[in-house]
């Protein structure tokens, strides 16, 4: 074989990476002109360095043998090599490719809920074997009633597992085209924010407000719009400030009665005082949070905004199981209004979810036939939280400096400690506002309240009466030594 014709198997010359093999010049072929390279560490041969025995054709036989099985080993190991690089740059491409991780506006505008953030952290101070008594959450303490769920089980027993159409089975009094039912009021409530507002409408909030609508009204765009109300006159808003405040970008008012945080009820006569001024302005909706219906102590009395005079077409009736039924595990809550809005929540609905639990909307149906206002049931509960409330108003009025407005409705104390304000601790730091007062009485007695500044009320502390009689005593007395060792009382 002639040098020419072995050069057919070595010329070409790759590319990259992988091994170049050159014959130099086909004439001069002799050992020590040829030479393979590769940019592969390491490996670098040369001709020269191979004794050669054999003498003419023989030899040029066995030299191209030679080439052709150098050659074999040296494609085996590119191959191989090459696979390996190819798979090692991938690997260190995925580590070195840089994820954005900027988030939509919409987020970054949003706070997460202080609710939350405490509970959790009270949580995992008693996982951590802290004895802290937690009157931070919203939840009922007590069992959903038997005949409820015993018609979820019932509802899945009998097969009913597939979707519904919404507000199938709701028993109330709008047609089922002016509901939607939800996963939890939640939904319900940010559902109508986002059918409703449009970006650089105004949402009109009173404070002190359920956490979750300023974060709702930014979600959609819209600028929340607080109005302050004051512990003297029992949170209730005043109309003359709302009036002041309407521009032709307000579009919603929401309103929550009986209120989380404060327990407020609204009389009937100044939700018409209110409806009198909402008439006055077409663009003006009204979002009516109904959560805590059930949950009023008597003399207290419900009213309904969209019942009164002019207001049903404007009002979005908010409610759910949650609160009244202690079914926060079920997650039902619905919305009733005007087909035109509630068909606007729906088809965003549509969007979020499939629709609401059937087996939960059957345990709902069962909760909705217990009776006027959940008969027995929701009676003995009432009874309860009613009998705590009693308790607690009695226990913090006799404290020095405390501030108190006594809840119609709700399971909530929503008290003015502001009187502890502006003391230094040793250890701990000053307290100076609801957040460090909460931190202070989480560190020194172990009980877990959320802040008032989560509710747009920096004055105020709120506590959760949704525990045992025995665990607010427990708890009240912890506060008392805690606020004592604050503010010792002077002596008189
Ligand atoms: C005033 C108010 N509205 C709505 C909700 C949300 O209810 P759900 O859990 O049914 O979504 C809550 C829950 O704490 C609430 O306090």
């Amino acid at each position: 074989m002639t040098a020419a014709s072995s050069s057919s198997l070595l010329g070409s010359s790759r590319i990259g990476s992988r091994p170049t093999i050159s014959r130099l010049h086909s004439d001069s072929l002799n050992p020590s002109s040829i030479s393979f390279s590769s940019t592969l560490q390491g490996l670098s041969l040369s001709r020269g360095s191979i004794s050669w025995e054999e003498e003419g054709d023989r030899k040029s036989q066995l030299e191209e043998y030679l080439f052709i099985y150098v050659w074999q080993i040296f494609r085996v190991k590119e191959t191989a090599i090459f696979t390996w690089n190819r798979f090692s740059c991938h690997a260190q491409n995925m580590d070195r490719v840089e994820v954005d991780l900027s988030l939509s506006p919409r987020v970054n505008s949003v706070k997460p809920s202080k609710t939350v953030a405490i509970t959790d952290q009270a949580t995992a101070l008693v996982q951590a074997g802290v004895p802290v008594i937690r009157l931070a959450a919203g939840k009922p303490d007590f069992d959903t009633p038997a005949p409820i769920a015993e018609a979820g089980i019932n509802a899945i027993r009998e097969g009913h597992t597939r979707y519904t159409p919404n507000a199938e089975e709701n028993g109330l009094s709008y047609t089922p085209d002016q509901i939607v039912v939800s996963n939890g009021a939640k939904q319900s409530i940010v559902q109508a924010v986002l059918a409703v507002c449009s970006p650089g409408d105004e949402v009109l909030i009173p404070a002190p407000y359920w956490v979750s609508y300023p974060e709702m009204a930014r979600m959609a765009d819209a600028t929340p719009v607080i109005l302050p109300t004051s512990i003297s006159e029992d949170f209730l808003l005043d109309p003359k400030l709302l009036e002041s405040k309407l521009t032709e970008k307000s579009r919603l008012l929401i309103l929550c009665s009986p209120s989380n945080p404060t327990g407020s009820v609204y009389p009937r006569k100044l939700l018409e005082e209110i409806a009198e001024i909402v008439a006055r302005h077409p663009r003006l909706l009204v979002i009516s949070d109904e959560i805590y219906e059930h949950i009023i102590y008597a003399p207290a009395t419900h009213t309904s905004f969209a019942s009164l005079p002019g207001m049903w077409d404007r009002t979005l009736t908010v409610n759910g199981f949650f609160k009244a039924f202690a079914m926060n595990g079920w997650r039902l809550g619905y919305i009733a209004g005007p087909k035109h809005f509630i068909s606007a929540c729906n088809k965003l609905q549509s969007q979020f979810t499939s629709g609401a639990s059937r087996i939960s909307q059957k345990a709902s149906v069962a909760a909705l036939g217990l009776g006027y206002a959940g008969g027995e049931a929701v009676a003995t509960m009432l009874k309860a939280f009613r009998e705590r409330r009693d308790f607690l108003v009695k226990s913090f009025g006799e404290i020095d400096g405390v501030k108190i407005s006594e809840p119609r409705g709700a399971f909530y104390l929503f008290i003015d400690l502001s009187s502890y304000y502006g003391v230094e601790v040793d250890g701990f730091g000053t307290v100076n506002n609801s957040e460090s007062l909460c931190r202070y009485l989480l560190d020194k007695s172990q009980v877990a309240l959320v802040p008032g500044d989560a509710f747009g009320d920096d004055t105020c502390i709120r506590i959760s009466y949704a525990a045992s009689l025995s665990t607010l005593q427990a708890a009240v007395e912890r506060i008392k030594k805690a606020l004592v060792t604050l503010k010792p009382p002077v002596p008189v």
